[in-house]
């Protein structure tokens, strides 16, 4: 089955910098397909060239069945891309930019009141965007890369620059536009955003693509072991050596943690034990993955 986005030997070359190393893509229809790696990995060049927004040096990007590059007028109200670095006309306010992205694509007024709700900028709609904090600023990229409905949603590192709550809200209409049938391509430094959002997930580092699969299929083959910590108060070192599962004991900033392959042994002794108070329990996660596919520490 031939995917919504076709990359096929894409590559990018500054100088003798490869950014962007052969790399074959398939992105099927309505799925989240994220794109994870390191500063520098080279995912914005990937996007952009899949985009239409840059030449590849070598190599092939269509969407929806049509080459993206040269650009192609055709595809453009199909596609909503946010960029990293996000660009607005000057001097005007919030809603009068996205009115202005509306009127490109020929898109109901109405629909631009509804974007600001969404990402939560009603009460700074008449505010300039010079004067919108940095997550606001990217929360109006945001809707204006939403505003026309496309088919196919592109966004880079959509979630860097917002607190805590606006992610999660991000999360959900994300989610949402992608129960409705989008493709959504978002690139992300952070493994809870990558396992909560993306069916798949390519982890790319020095224009490589490393591996694709369902983030919970990469952390599971890793078949790595669990990691219980207690505050050493609750636990000493020398008493969790007893433990009958445990692999390994180590001491911590004032915590022992305990490695083992069977939690469950190890939880129903410390409940014996009543020692459960400040107990912390921890799987493997994406970044034990990358760690395991590089070699080296996530550095985001
Ligand atoms: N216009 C350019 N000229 C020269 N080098 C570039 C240019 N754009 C990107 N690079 C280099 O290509 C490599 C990949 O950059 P890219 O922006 O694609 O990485 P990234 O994975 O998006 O990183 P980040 O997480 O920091 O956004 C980097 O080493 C970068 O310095
Ligand atoms: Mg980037």
């Amino acid at each position: 089955m031939s995917g919504v986005i076709e990359a096929t030997g894409l590559t990018k070359k500054y100088g003798d910098l490869v950014a962007v190393d052969h790399v074959d893509l398939t992105v099927q229809a309505g799925s989240f397909f994220g794109v994870l790696g390191p500063n520098g990995a080279g995912k914005t060049t990937l996007l952009e060239m899949i985009e239409g927004l840059r030449k590849p040096d070598a190599g092939t990007a269509t969407i929806l069945g049509e080459p993206s590059w040269p650009r192609n007028a055709h595809l453009l109200p199909q596609l909503g891309v946010q960029l990293q670095a996000s660009a607005f006309f000057e001097r005007l306010t919030a809603k009068e930019q996205l009115t202005t992205f509306a009127d490109l694509y020929g898109v109901r007024h109405s629909r631009v009141d509804e974007m600001l709700e969404l990402v939560g900028l009603t009460e700074h709609a008449k505010k300039r965007t010079e004067d919108l904090s940095g997550g606001q600023r990217q929360r109006l990229s945001i809707a204006c890369s939403l505003v026309h409905d496309p088919q196919v949603v592109f966004l880079d590192e959509p979630t860097a620059a917002l607190d805590p709550q606006a992610r999660r809200n991000l999360w959900e209409l994300l989610s949402a536009i992608n129960d409705s049938g989008r493709t959504v391509v978002l690139t992300t430094h952070h493994m809870d955003e990558a396992e909560a959002l993306c069916d798949l997930v390519a982890v790319m580092d020095h224009g490589r693509i490393l591996t694709v699969d369902h983030p919970a299929a990469l952390v599971r083959g890793l078949d790595a072991p669990t990691r219980i910590s207690l505050p050493e108060t609750v636990l000493s070192a020398e008493r969790a050596r007893t433990l009958p599962a445990a692999l390994e004991v180590d001491c911590q900033d004032g915590s022992t943690v305990i490695t083992t392959r069977d939690p469950a042994a190890v939880l129903t002794t410390l409940a014996q034990w009543q020692a459960l108070t400040g107990l912390q329990v921890r799987g493997a996660t994406l970044e034990d993955v990358f760690l395991q596919l590089t070699g080296r520490e996530y550095r985001a």
